[in-house]
């Protein structure tokens, strides 16, 4: 062991051997304070059943959703996927340490070796395997970046999605919002409405989403439990824990088995990084809100800004998203997790630090997560502390050059978001039922 620390205190990648893959998905519904408020049916106000949600989902995964065991079994078809990419490596960040010249220690998981090149092929993988099982043929989905919906393509191993810019004419939902805001630049909460119609509409073909619900979450658990023990490796354990938040899906990857650990009575400080532009989780509300922007979801509690919120065309296009994972919320609502919102202009500038030291140019939304990791480290040099930051690096940024372009250009925008655009925004949540 004092071998392994001695080494630890050079090395800068920790791997584990594949027979390290972790076999199981952690459900932190099993360990929360609080259990997370019923989704609810928004004709009746009832909570919806598996029946209401079979056309949309395959059952395998509606029992994921509200399942309360602490574990579930990963089938062996997606290990044998995984393995392609997993494990992970964790970094120690000498490099960018030594550039910002902090104290504390910083280090990453790189979720972006994925054939997709972030941490969204594991849900994919996994939902496409329950989907297939279950006599589903083709898929429907949303995707901001483009990260989500090229893992999904991966997972059907066609790489041969067929991809419609939101808001299209294919849809009810797309030709309501063309034809009042010709101009729009779509959300993920728009392409949600327009995937899901695709869905019901077809009895081939399911809805997946990327993000926010229970079951994709879980299925990213995998990263923080590869990150746990990797962390042992580097005789580490992290005082700070921090991801980025759009749905919330790579965050709870990585946090979720340390939040475990913190319900269990360890100190550690979680912090969800979000867009001024889209600030969820800190200027939002904790309110019962449709997922999506043409009502077509049921209604679940979450932090919102509003279902018909247009956040501005920032270029973090996976983190335009009006609401967030009930989970975190109700993790945030506890007190569990904190959560900070930053400007994007800061945010390239953070990510060219990171990428000037550690070579990997990283995706805009984990550009966040290097944001509020820097300004961790900075605050405890200035409190004269050394801490272990941990944070999830949940992609490369290879589909958004042209965005660093733009931000070499100086012609990215920091949207200061005002208050009446949130309570205008807001106005579209009342009369609807209140959560507990
Ligand atoms: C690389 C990357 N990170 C983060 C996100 C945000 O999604 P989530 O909050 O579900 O991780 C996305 C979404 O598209 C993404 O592509």
């Amino acid at each position: 062991m004092e071998q392994t620390r001695v080494h630890g205190a050079s090395q800068t990648k920790f791997l584990l051997d594949e027979s390290q893959l972790p076999q199981r998905w952690y459900n932190i519904r099993a360990d929360m304070p609080t259990a997370p408020q019923p989704v609810l049916h928004p004709g009746t106000g009832q909570p919806v059943g598996p029946d209401d949600l079979a056309p949309l989902f395959p059952m395998e995964l509606i029992g994921q959703e509200v399942s309360e065991e602490p574990e579930i079994a990963i089938p062996d078809e997606v290990l044998d996927l995984y393995r392609l990419w997993r494990p992970t490596p964790l970094y120690r960040a000498h490099r960018l340490e030594a550039a910002i010249g902090t104290r504390s220690r910083i280090f990453y998981k790189y979720e972006g070796v994925s054939p997709a090149g972030s941490h969204k092929p594991n849900t994919a993988v996994a939902q496409a395997y329950y989907n297939k099982r279950e006599g589903r043929t083709r898929l429907s989905t949303e995707t901001g970046a483009g990260q989500w919906g090229s893992a999904l393509a991966f997972a059907f191993q066609a790489w041969g999605a067929e991809i419609v810019p939101s808001p299209s004419e294919d849809t009810q939902s797309g030709r309501a919002i063309l034809a009042d805001h010709p101009d729009s630049p779509g959300s993920l909460g728009i392409a949600i409405s327009e995937a899901v119609e695709d869905a019901a509409g077809r009895d081939d073909t399911a809805y997946s989403l990327g993000s926010v619900l229970n079951h994709v979450l879980l299925h990213q658990t995998v990263i923080g439990q590869e990150a746990l023990a990797q962390m042992e490796l580097a005789g580490a354990f992290p005082d700070v824990v921090i991801g980025c938040v759009g749905g919330g899906s790579n965050f709870a990857g990585l946090a979720f088995p340390f939040l475990r650990e913190k319900i269990a009575g360890r100190d550690i400080d979680v912090l969800a990084c979000e867009p001024a532009a889209c600030p969820t989780l800190t200027r939002g509300v904790f309110a019962y809100d449709f997922g999506d922007t043409s009502k077509l979801t049921p209604l679940v509690a979450m932090h919102t800004l509003g279902h018909d919120f247009i956040p501005a065309p920032i270029h973090a296009g996976g983190l335009r998203y009006h609401g967030v994972a009930p989970l975190i919320s109700q993790l945030v609502r506890d007190g569990l997790v904190r959560a900070e919102a930053f400007l994007q202009n800061d945010v390239f500038a953070s990510a060219l630090v990171f990428a000037g030291s550690e070579g990997i140019l990283p995706a805009p939304e984990a550009a966040h997560a290097i944001h509020g990791t820097l300004q961790a480290a900075k605050a405890a040099d200035e409190a004269g502390e050394e801490r272990t930051i941990l944070f999830n690096l949940s992609g490369h940024g290879h589909f958004d050059m042209g965005a660093y372009d733009r931000y070499f250009a100086g012609q990215l925008e920091d949207v200061a978001l005002d208050e009446d655009e949130i309570a205008r925004a807001l106005h579209a949540i009342e009369g609807l039922p209140v959560p507990a």
